[in-house]
């Protein structure tokens, strides 16, 4: 593994800094998904099981180093007592001294650290503060170890450092996805644009079997090969770009899977007149909004026929109906096939978890990630700087 997690720490009688990830989406002053805040409340449960007294480091929104009344995180303390079951001391400007003069049973959690420009420059002098404040330090925070910042990969290299349980969970699932999966393997990538997602695309046809693309990426690869794909949804300058990936793709083994026939509709409204069509049968005034039922078929069968899958965004335009139906298909099938204990199924990134929690399906995969860019950085098999600065310790 490379990187220790709190079983490995002596925690009785100390003051763990915790690096999580709680920027979570808020309406009127409530948070509207708790995900973020559930899934590290068994980290801060096992550090006050053991006797020591977590202090809550995170960032929420860009406040760009100013403090925005907005993006404090004092805003947070009721969503996390209630989630950890116990109350939450929050401290707008910490020291030392105020954190040794909390009870030992106490859960603090400082303000926004990206309120000092300091933190997402990685400032050694704001690292070397924050370390003053704890005696060991845990990131927990998996969904922001893309960003090398004083509150992730700075202090991580100050004070004795640990994964927390959701950032262990998100290593192992990963790991089980790509690092060392069970073949086949088949990725499922789409979205809107090829541009945005060119390294994982090259990436994975070195590292997985099957490669499904879908949504608007998906007519760029269609446009790539000659086909006219009408008023759709296309990156016609990365052409060649999309022929070199297809190349490569034929070059390593991994098999591209683009749509056999397409949904298409005049209008990009939910309930547009549509037809099913042939992939290269889009009418010039017309646009691609989803994969056709023989897609759908195609994408099942290489689901059944495979071990291990990653999936990172939709097939078509899920959130408008019914253009949602591809991507809710294979979601299904995903699930149900995980559920059989037949497939391993890894999703994460970006609109990805919504479009699995609409399709019914997310509670059925094997994990789901936390996190949106950093998922994505991974796929790329980037290294994140947060999960870099534990394998130094
Ligand atoms: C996220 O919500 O994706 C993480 O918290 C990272 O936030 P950032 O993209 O503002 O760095
Ligand atoms: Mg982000």
């Amino acid at each position: 593994m490379g990187w220790k997690t709190l079983d490995d720490m002596a925690l009785s009688g100390k003051r763990v800094l915790v690096r999580v990830d709680i920027n979570v989406p808020m309406e009127n002053g409530h948070v509207t998904d708790a995900s973020r805040i559930e899934r590290i409340a068994p980290t801060i449960a096992d550090i006050r099981a053991a006797g020591g007294c977590p202090i809550l480091l995170a960032h929420f929104g860009r406040p760009k180093g100013q403090v925005v009344p907005e993006m404090s995180l004092q805003q947070l303390v009721p969503a996390l007592s209630d989630t950890f079951g116990a109350p939450v001391t929050f401290v707008e400007r910490p020291s030392r001294e105020f954190i040794d003069a909390q009870p030992m049973n106490a859960v603090v959690l400082v303000e926004n650290t990206r309120f000092s420009a300091m933190e997402e420059a990685n400032d050694p002098d704001m690292a070397a503060f924050l370390a003053t404040l704890g005696d060991i330090f845990c990131n927990d925070a998996f969904s922001a170890a893309h960003r090398a910042h004083a509150s992730t990969t700075g202090i991580a290299t100050l004070l004795p450092s640990c994964a927390g349980r959701l950032m262990q969970q998100e290593l192992s699932a990963l790991e089980a996805a790509l690092g060392a999966p069970k073949r086949p393997v088949v990725a499922v990538v789409g979205g809107a644009k090829v541009s945005t997602k060119l390294d994982l695309l090259s990436n994975l046809i070195e590292k997985v079997d099957h490669l499904v693309i879908g949504g608007g990426m998906a007519n760029t690869f269609l446009a790539a090969q000659g086909i006219d794909v009408g008023k759709s949804l296309c990156e016609h300058d990365l052409a060649d770009t999309a022929r070199a990936i297809m190349d490569k793709a034929a070059s390593t083994g991994c098999e591209i899977v683009l749509p056999s026939d397409v949904v298409v509709a005049r209008e990009f409204k939910a309930g547009a007149e549509n037809d099913v069509v042939a992939a290269n049968a889009c009418p010039a005034d017309a646009m691609i909004l989803d994969a056709g039922p023989n897609a759908v078929a195609r994408i099942e069968a290489v689901l059944a026929n495979a071990k291990t899958l990653i999936w990172n965004g939709p097939l078509g335009a899920f959130e408008i109906t019914p253009f949602d139906a591809a991507t809710n298909a294979a979601a299904q099938a995903a699930a149900r096939l995980t559920r059989e204990g037949a497939l391993t199924s890894v999703a994460g990134g970006g609109d990805t978890v919504a479009a699995l929690n609409q399709a019914g399906a997310a509670d059925d995969f094997t994990y789901i990630s936390t996190a949106g860019g950093a998922f994505l950085e991974w796929m790329e098999g980037k290294a994140l700087p947060g999960v870099a600065a534990l394998m130094a310790q």
